[in-house]
């Protein structure tokens, strides 16, 4: 059966050679007989996976020696309770809230302490980005939160905030890896794999060491506490091993790509295809302002309901799969991670030209 390519936003396509190599190693990993579903969390075997896995990591994004990986599970929602708790000593964070990802982790965070939305782009849908130049930081935020690439919106702060001193706390979910970043500008980076590294069901949390402490909020679970994890190497309880693994493969697989620098020229090139279109398209327009355009997410629309659902459905039936945006934004969202091929946005873009011819 052919393959296709598969636009969705999370859980989205993973690179086909890494998904062979896993097929290849299903029944029996490296000699021992077993696949890395039935292996022992404790095993030698998977001990290297999960080492391999950090230390590939940790080359990829030049991780400072003063930052620990954590592999967590609870997806990226849980980290919208797990960052107060451990981090809201004063019980006062600022949030920037520029989509529906920073608005639940907001709300999650009122239940600890006093959150203060300090800026938003809900006025127009979340199609900007807000300024972020000089706001009104709280004197006592223990913290400022930004959900640093808007899946549903397709917006991406190009610039970190001004957070005035104080730490920055960031929600990298889609746009992991998608090109460098200096995590040394953060206390927090965080992002659930299933959208640019592995399958879903599990966080890599990026946090500078000094935030990992016993003083936490009162009543914070063990499971939930930053320490528990660091202390225990990711593996206090059982880890989602087949995630860590696979997400292994795909840290190799960048790495044999050339690194991030290549992968964000290679993003960018993707992009480009796909908004020029868009930018001379007569029918498709793109719903972001352009300085603030992902590389990742890029939702469009006809403006025409009904022409949006048929073009979602014939893009279906010729192998272009998960087009329909976030019900929010409506028309249109083609979600182009690391793993979407160049092809897959030629394919795209000829689709809609020939689909704009036939229906203006
Ligand atoms: C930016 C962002 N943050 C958080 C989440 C929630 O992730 P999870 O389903 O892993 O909790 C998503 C999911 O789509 C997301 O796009």
């Amino acid at each position: 059966m052919a393959r296709v390519f598969n636009f969705s936003a999370g859980p989205a396509a993973l690179p086909e050679e890494v998904l062979k190599e896993a097929a290849e190693e299903m029944l029996d990993y490296r000699g021992t007989g077993m696949s890395v579903m039935e292996m022992s969390h404790r095993s030698p075997a998977f001990q290297q996976i999960i080492d391999e896995a950090e230390a590939d990591l940790r080359e990829l994004l030049q991780i400072p020696e003063n930052y620990r990986v954590l592999f967590l599970q609870g997806g990226a929602s849980q980290q919208f309770a797990m960052i107060p708790m451990n981090l809201m000593k004063n019980r006062v964070a600022d949030y920037i809230v520029t989509g529906q990802w920073a608005k639940k982790a907001y709300t999650e965070a009122q239940k600890y302490g006093k959150a203060n939305k300090i800026a938003t782009s809900e006025d127009k849908t979340f199609s900007y980005i807000p300024d972020c130049s000089d706001l009104p930081i709280s004197p006592d935020a223990d913290y400022v939160y930004i959900c640093e690439n808007n899946t549903i919106y397709g917006t991406k702060f190009k610039e970190l905030p001004n957070t005035k001193g104080k730490l920055l706390v960031s929600d990298v979910s889609s746009c992991f890896l998608s090109e460098p970043m200096d995590i040394s500008r953060y206390g927090i980076v965080y992002g659930g794999v299933q959208k640019n590294i592995g399958p879903a069901g599990m966080v890599i949390a990026i946090v500078r060491e000094d935030l990992i402490t016993e003083d936490v909020l009162p009543g914070t679970p063990t499971m939930l506490t930053y320490k528990t994890h660091a202390d225990a190497g990711s593996m206090y309880n059982t880890p989602n091993c087949y995630c860590i693994y696979m997400c292994g493969k795909v840290f190799k697989w960048l790495k044999a790509m050339g690194g991030l620098e290549v992968m964000k020229a290679r993003n960018e090139k993707k992009a480009k295809i796909l908004y020029d279109f868009l930018d001379e398209s007569r029918m498709f327009k793109g719903t972001v302002v352009p300085k603030d355009r992902s590389l990742m997410n890029v939702p469009f629309v006809t403006g025409d309901k009904e022409l949006d659902a048929r073009f979602v459905k014939e893009a279906k039936a010729a192998g272009l799969e998960n087009l329909k945006g976030h019900r929010t934004v409506g028309g249109m969202r083609a979600s182009i991670y690391n793993a979407m091929p160049i092809e897959g946005v030629e394919a795209l873009v000829a689709f809609m030209k020939k689909f704009e011819e036939e229906n203006i």
